[in-house]
């Protein structure tokens, strides 16, 4: 029998014994009624404050939390693969079954082994529906990735920071209390709602951050806890939001620029809520793209490719920005809903300006698996309804060209 992946400092990640999949949720959510209290009816339309980071600049290296025998393994591989989806938390009267089929098969991928298994899971966030409580980490969270025997990294979405109230001024729960007991704690160790399963509590720096792997880093941003838009920045005075986020990603930009131009480094973003999307609700979110844009094109150098979730169902665009092509991918198909685009979209390709969606959107549960050398970058989606075909993407890093 494999032995389970010890971390650094006693890092655990899966159970050596995963019992089957709950039928039943632990822990009734009634939050949806929430939405009715007088602090979320009142501040449902504004921004919350972005947690301060717990060390500057805020990056964590694979090799932080993974043992060196780990992460040699990934080097002399030549390439790393990695999972990514988002929207995860299942928390409808459906129960745990469409986020369980999803986490089964990312566990199963890990547990096949080899040199190409995923060496980690990067969540889009939209962990905890529906305000992100600790009472439903455990339903949402710790025990459908029980058997995810790998390191668990996240950005925080919208339903992870909201926050509501029986009074109007101060919501009952700081936003984001419970992401950050269990994404961004100071030490590894049992988190306190695991339910007595044994993930270390995972040790980012903040709730925007840069995961520096082998072959890949990933500059993680925090868009805050509207519906729609996405928000990172002030936008020029527009939110109520420092503008620290947004330095970070261009200083980021800057620090990897070289590392991507010596062919050592893929370099993606992921962010919540889409930039670009076809969605029902929010249909990509403008300022947030700009804000991306004006980054870049400060540091010289664009994204790889930038993932999202918030849009529950996978969309692949591709833009052609600088001469280069760079898939957007949406993959907010991680459990809790599936849900279809806006009316009205023609079959693709569809292209507006320098933005096509390549493929129709694909409205069913599933999760993305990114492989990269940092010579090239392939992003696959696998439903776990088996009867729906994988999509794929590769792109040629160094010429900057899709090659499918
Ligand atoms: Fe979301």
């Amino acid at each position: 029998m494999m032995r389970n992946v010890i971390g650094t400092a006693g890092r655990l990640f899966g159970e050596a014994h995963p019992g089957a999949d709950e039928t039943t949720f632990q822990v009734d959510n009634t939050s949806e009624a929430y939405y009715n209290s007088p602090y979320y009816r009142l501040h449902k339309n504004q921004l919350q404050p972005v947690p301060s980071l717990r060390t500057r600049p805020p990056r964590i290296c694979l090799a932080d939390v993974a043992d060196t025998a780990f992460v040699d393994n990934i080097i002399q591989a030549g390439k790393i693969v990695f999972h990514a989806v988002g929207d995860t938390g299942a928390a409808k009267s459906s129960g745990p079954v469409t986020e369980a089929r999803v986490a089964d098969l990312m566990a199963a991928d890990v547990s096949a082994g080899g040199p190409l298994a995923p060496a980690f899971f990067f969540h889009l966030g939209d962990v905890v529906y529906h305000f992100g409580e600790g009472q439903f980490y455990y339903d949402q969270f710790y025990e459908p990735f029980r058997a995810y025997d790998r390191p668990i990294f996240a950005i925080p979405g919208n339903h992870d920071g909201m926050v509501f109230g029986a009074k109007v001024d101060v919501p009952k729960i700081p936003t984001l209390q419970a992401f950050l007991r269990n994404f961004c704690a100071a030490a590894p160790g049992p988190s306190p709602d695991a339910g007595g399963l044994v993930r270390s509590v995972m040790t980012q720096p903040g709730v925007y951050f840069t995961l520096d792997a082998p072959f890949v880093s990933i500059i993680g941003l925090y868009s805050n806890v509207l519906e729609g838009p996405g928000v990172i920045s002030s936008e020029g005075g527009k939110y109520p939001v420092p503008d620290g986020q947004l330095n970070f990603l261009a200083a980021e930009l800057v620090r990897l620029k070289p590392l991507r131009q010596a062919g050592e480094r893929a370099v993606i973003l992921a962010v919540h809520h889409p930039p670009l999307s076809v969605d029902g609700k929010s249909g990509g979110t403008k300022g947030l793209s700009d804000d991306i844009d004006t980054a870049c094109q400060k540091a010289g150098l664009w994204p790889d490719a930038v993932l999202s979730g918030h849009a529950h169902l996978y969309q692949r665009f591709t833009r052609q920005v600088k001469g280069r092509q760079i898939p957007y991918v949406v993959s907010g198909s991680g459990g809790f809903a599936a849900t279809p685009p806006r009316p009205g979209v023609p079959p693709a390709p569809v292209t507006v300006g320098d933005v096509t969606l390549v493929k129709d959107p694909i409205i069913a549960f599933g999760y993305l698996t990114v492989t990269t050398d940092a010579r090239s970058l392939t992003i696959t989606f696998r439903s776990s309804n088996s009867g729906i075909a994988p999509d794929s993407v590769t792109v040629d890093l160094q010429r900057g060209v899709i090659k499918n």
